[in-house]
């Protein structure tokens, strides 16, 4: 299609160009244009995406320093640091978006914007590393993979190496649980004594029921979301039931059974009182994550000024001065000893 260079074109193209990109599902890059309430809803979903990340690694974070062995603390080490990695993916994909990472933190320190309300429960034991990452991991990646091809480019392609790495977590706590189920009868039950508290909020994860998502059918018209609430949970639990059979759990849901006639399994409704609390700031540990969110934001500012000063000095050092020779350049010490050793 050409349009001719008269000027600004007319929103009523632009839109028509939006629309039809959409339609094709093909993708919208940061330079489009887009509507402003596109890149609002956008702004919102992969900044609450992004600080349910940041803020998702405080409930494991807790048990790194009494995790059970050598090589329980490495895994847990290891997942709780992709977490922060995809934190960071997601505020990369809204800056895109015009939106700074230091305005979306104040945000959410201030209550003004929202992160899974799954981390708002306490972790009680080690087995709950493995309980999320078998169900929080897993309801994630039910999200997730789907967003893979969402419309907008970069929250897409940041969305294709975080499910990557969700699958390695989901895994892991899977692990964790099967090793504990072969052990003693003590171990058992405290992993069906996790799963009983983590199977309810886990449902909540993809939000309320679709007749209470105001903003669920907008965003598929966009083709920010392919699946709605519902249709995702139904998922979750079709996929979850025989994991838990395998595995010699059960879920706390007495409603819970396949249903022939629709190829799924039925299951009882969620508490969606709780989950509102919880979404409201009435949650078990709401005030314990945003405070200890924004106390690591205090204690951070000096690095960020330290680390501005620098790149400012830095930028400044480069236009006055020549580049540095080689003989200056720092040199690699592994570099350096692999040489040695030759
Ligand atoms: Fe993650
Ligand atoms: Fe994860």
């Amino acid at each position: 299609m050409t349009t001719e260079v008269t000027g600004t074109p007319d929103e009523t193209v632009l839109e028509a160009q939006f629309a039809d990109t959409i339609g094709r599902k093909d993708r919208i890059e940061p330079r489009d244009w887009m509507p402003e309430k596109y890149r609002k809803t956008l702004v919102r979903q992969v900044a609450q995406h992004a600080h349910s990340e940041i803020i998702g690694m405080q409930p494991e974070g807790n048990w790194i320093s009494r995790a059970p062995s050598l090589r329980r603390k490495a895994i847990l080490l290891a997942k709780v640091q992709d977490e922060a990695g995809h934190g960071l993916y997601l505020y990369s994909a809204a800056e895109t978006l015009g939106a700074t990472r230091d305005e979306l933190t104040e945000k959410l320190i201030a209550g003004k914007q929202k992160y899974s309300s799954i981390f708002n429960y306490p972790t009680l034991s080690y087995t709950d590393v493995g309980t999320i990452g078998w169900l929080v991991d897993g309801a994630a990646i039910c999200n997730q993979v789907p967003l893979c091809r969402t419309s907008f480019g970069p929250y897409g392609r940041a969305m294709i190496r975080i499910c990557k790495e969700e699958s390695f977590h989901q895994r892991q706590g899977y692990e964790l649980l099967m090793t504990m189920m072969r052990g003693t009868d003590e171990q058992r039950a405290s992993v069906q004594e996790s799963v009983n508290r983590f199977w309810w909020p886990s449902l909540m994860m993809f939000g309320p029921p679709d007749d209470d998502s105001p903003n669920t059918e907008q965003s598929m018209e966009w083709g920010i979301k392919t699946h709605t609430n519902d249709e995702l949970r139904q998922k979750f639990v079709d996929m979850s039931v025989p994991q838990a059979e395998a595995l010699g759990v059960t879920f706390p849901d007495d409603g819970l059974k396949w249903n022939e006639e629709r190829g799924h399994y039925d299951f009882s409704t969620p508490d969606w009182d709780e989950f509102w609390a919880v979404v409201k700031g009435n949650g078990p540990c709401n005030d314990q994550r945003v405070n200890h969110r924004k106390r690591a934001w205090d204690e951070g500012a000096w690095v960020r000024e330290a680390a501005l000063a620098f790149a400012e000095n830095s930028a400044a050092g480069a236009t006055d001065d020549a580049a540095p020779t080689d003989d200056t350049a720092p040199t690699n010490p592994a570099t350096t000893a692999e040489e040695a050793a030759k």
